[in-house]
C-alpha cells in the first residue's frame, strides 16, 4: 500500500512492528520487544512492590489494578527514557527547537505512574485516553492466543472477529470525513509476552475480552510527563 493510497477497510490488523501501516503511514506509536533483565525486573515489583488500588482511578471494566513502584527509577532509565526521547525528537518542531536554532532545552521527562491490570474472561478496557506526554503497555502474560479466540464458534464466520484484540483508534489523514475514526488493532498470543507499545498519551485505545480461558492477561502500563505539566487525576 502507498502512502496516498488509503486502505479498503477502517480496521487494518497489525501484528508486528513490520507491518504495511506502520512502515508506509508513519505510525504514532513505537513498536518495542524488551530484553529479558527488563521483564525479570517488572514480574519482580509486580510480585514484590508495594501495592495501591488503581482501580478508581483507571478506565478498565477489569477485575484488578494496582500501582506499582519502579524501584530507583530503574526501568524508566533503562527503557523508557530513550523511548521518550526518541518519540519527542521524532517530531520535527521539538527536534527543530531543540538541536536546530536550540531555543528549547531537552526536557526532563519523568514516569509519574505505572500500574498493573489483571484481566479476567469477558473484561474489557473501553476506549480511553491517557493523561500526561507518553504512555505505553507491555504485555506480560498473554493466556490466549488470537486464532483460537477470533474462531470462537460465534465468531469464526464473522468479517473482523476483534476478541483478544488491543486497539488504537485515531483520525485517518486520508480519509475526508472527519468525525470517522481508523481502527488498527493488535492480534495478541503468548509470542507477544515481552512486547512493548509505546505512544502519545493522547491516543485513543482499548482491549477486546477473551474468552473461555480461566487464566490471567497480565499488562503493565504507566504515564510520562514532563515537569512543568499541570497535575490533573489519572486515567
Ligand atoms: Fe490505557
Amino acid at each position: 500500500m502507498s502512502k496516498t493510497e488509503r486502505p479498503q477497510d477502517t480496521n487494518l490488523p497489525i501484528q508486528s512492528a513490520k507491518n504495511d501501516f506502520a512502515e508506509t503511514q508513519s505510525s504514532p506509536w513505537e513498536d518495542i520487544y524488551l530484553p529479558k533483565e527488563a521483564m525479570n525486573y517488572l514480574w519482580d515489583i509486580i510480585n514484590n512492590s508495594p501495592k495501591r488500588n488503581a482501580k478508581g482511578t483507571l478506565a478498565g471494566n477489569i477485575s484488578k489494578s494496582e500501582y506499582i513502584q519502579d524501584k530507583d527509577n530503574w526501568f524508566y532509565e533503562y527503557i523508557l527514557k530513550g523511548a521518550a526521547e526518541y518519540m519527542y525528537m521524532k517530531k520535527w518542531d521539538n527536534y527543530y527547537e531543540c538541536v536546530v536554532t536550540k531555543n528549547k532545552t531537552f526536557p526532563e521527562f519523568y514516569l509519574k505512574n505505572l500500574w498493573v491490570n489483571y484481566q479476567k474472561q469477558n473484561e474489557f478496557n473501553p476506549l480511553h485516553c491517557h493523561s500526561g506526554l507518553y504512555s505505553f503497555v507491555i504485555f506480560m502474560k498473554i493466556p490466549t492466543h488470537w486464532k483460537e479466540q477470533h474462531a470462537l464458534p460465534w465468531l469464526k464466520e464473522n468479517k473482523e472477529p476483534m476478541a483478544s484484540n488491543f486497539q488504537f483508534s485515531m483520525p485517518d489523514p486520508f480519509f475526508k470525513r472527519t468525525l470517522s475514526l481508523t481502527n488498527i488493532y493488535f492480534t495478541l498470543s503468548p509470542e507477544d509476552e515481552g512486547r512493548m507499545l509505546f505512544f502519545p498519551a493522547e491516543l485513543q485505545h482499548q482491549v477486546y475480552p477473551f474468552y473461555e480461558c480461566e487464566e490471567e492477561r497480565i499488562t503493565v502500563s504507566g504515564n510520562i510527563w514532563l515537569p512543568d505539566a499541570p497535575v490533573v487525576e489519572e486515567k
